[in-house]
């Protein structure tokens, strides 16, 4: 077995640095002695839906929850039934379609554009039935779907859409920001997402209604007169009577998933940097473009969306052909402590394949990424000398593996 020896860390598919801004901000947090939802929370919560030009924020505790969340209050909402069908692209991350089983709903998928990884719009029409409720659109690697043909059949077959955008944060499509194209819009702010507070979600919506059930769902389904500590503040008398007597009061099945002051605050902290960090993204995108375009014939490189921005949270690949194994290059760029990815495989999962069988005749494009596709880091903590190593590294595989 051969052994390779580290000559440089990893170059990982995602980066954090914590500023000091950020660490004065927890540290704010630990001397105010208040570690659950709080000050920073709201602030947190209101500065993500203003820059996603929504009314509303949660801040939960996964991308994954607000998921959850999210389809948990469209389908009270809309008195959906169990076994009522949720479109979801072919190929995602995992927890996008998770969410969908975990409401009691059946997940259908939709094959995803060949260039650009998103689900087809030409495609989700042949999957609507009777049963149909909505359509969860996934911004694939910081690239906003086309959202315009997505949101124009959802329209006209009555459906509801969730963006998922744990993928993107803060770019437009047309316009208009991801997250705000939809019922709601869910983003992550896990380690390796465009910000990260460590693990956490968010969900975000216009609608006043969805976000009163959402605090309760996220709130072991409080009656919502009481989702936070601070929600008594102020009250005197019959108000805060009130309150007392519903404190313990829970009105639908709901979930434990808060998150901290903290989490919040590191949040808060790279706001502070965002735009920087999306520049110095697309700085890197640029060169990683630039430095494989000669290597276009046997590699397919990531493509933009006519009048939307990239988020570029990652740098998606795809081996044309089928000379060159899959797992030469991969092992290669992991043994030249380049760290990579499989692109987000959903269907050929052993929990996939054990639920739905073997789709991949049906969903041709995915099964075909699933096979041939990966991606690398794409972030604001990569230096100028580590993409020139990535470009190095490409093209010394692609020479010896002419
Ligand atoms: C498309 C997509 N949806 C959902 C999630 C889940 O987010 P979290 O890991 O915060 O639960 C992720 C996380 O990587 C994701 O990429």
């Amino acid at each position: 077995m051969s052994k390779t020896v580290a000559t440089r860390p990893q170059i990982g598919i995602g980066g954090c640095r914590v500023s000091e801004s950020a660490k004065r901000l927890v540290m704010e947090v630990l001397d105010s002695n208040r570690l659950s939802a709080g000050p920073m929370i709201d602030r947190f919560e209101r500065e993500i839906a203003g820059l996603h030009d929504r009314r509303f924020g949660l801040f939960t505790n996964s991308g994954t929850s607000a998921l959850q969340i999210a389809l948990a209050a469209l389908k009270e909402r809309f008195g959906w039934q169990d076994g009522d069908e949720v479109l979801v692209p072919a190929l995602t991350f995992v927890a996008t379609s998770n969410v969908v089983l975990y409401n009691g709903l059946t997940p259908v998928f939709v094959d995803v554009e060949p260039d650009k990884y998103c689900i087809d719009p030409a495609q989700i029409e042949q999957h609507i039935t009777p049963r149909t409720r909505a359509i969860m659109p996934v911004h694939i690697a910081g690239l906003p779907c086309d959202m315009d043909p997505v949101l124009e059949i959802a329209s006209r077959h009555g459906l509801r859409v969730v963006e998922d955008s744990a993928e993107s944060m803060f770019v437009r499509y047309r316009g208009r920001p991801v997250g705000s194209m939809s019922d709601i819009g869910c983003f992550s702010t896990y380690v390796a997402h465009i910000i990260t507070t460590g693990v956490g979600g968010f969900c975000v919506t216009d609608d006043t209604e969805l976000i009163v059930s959402l605090k309760s769902l996220m709130n072991h389904g409080r009656d919502s007169i009481y989702t936070r500590i601070d929600d008594d503040a102020g009250r005197e008398g019959q108000a805060l009577f009130d309150i007392a007597d519903r404190r313990f009061s829970f009105v639908r099945l709901g979930y434990s998933y808060r998150c901290t002051e903290m989490e919040a605050a590191l949040g808060l902290a790279q706001l502070e940097t965002r735009e920087a960090d999306w520049q110095r993204r697309q700085v890197i995108a640029r060169r990683l473009c630039a430095g494989l375009a000669p290597l276009a014939d046997q590699l397919q490189l990531p493509v933009e969306r006519d009048g939307a921005e990239h988020a570029w949270m990652f740098f998606p690949l795809v081996l044309r052909g089928e000379t060159i194994p899959r797992s030469a290059i991969i092992q290669y760029l992991e043994d030249h402590q380049i760290e990579t990815r499989y692109l987000l495989p959903l269907l050929n999962q052993p929990i996939y394949r054990q639920l739905f069988g073997d789709l991949d005749s049906r969903y041709p494009v995915a099964a075909r990424l699933n096979r041939r596709a990966f991606y690398i880091g794409c972030h604001a903590g990569m230096t100028d000398e580590e993409v020139d190593h990535i470009l190095d590294c490409f093209h010394s595989f692609f020479r010896n593996n002419a």
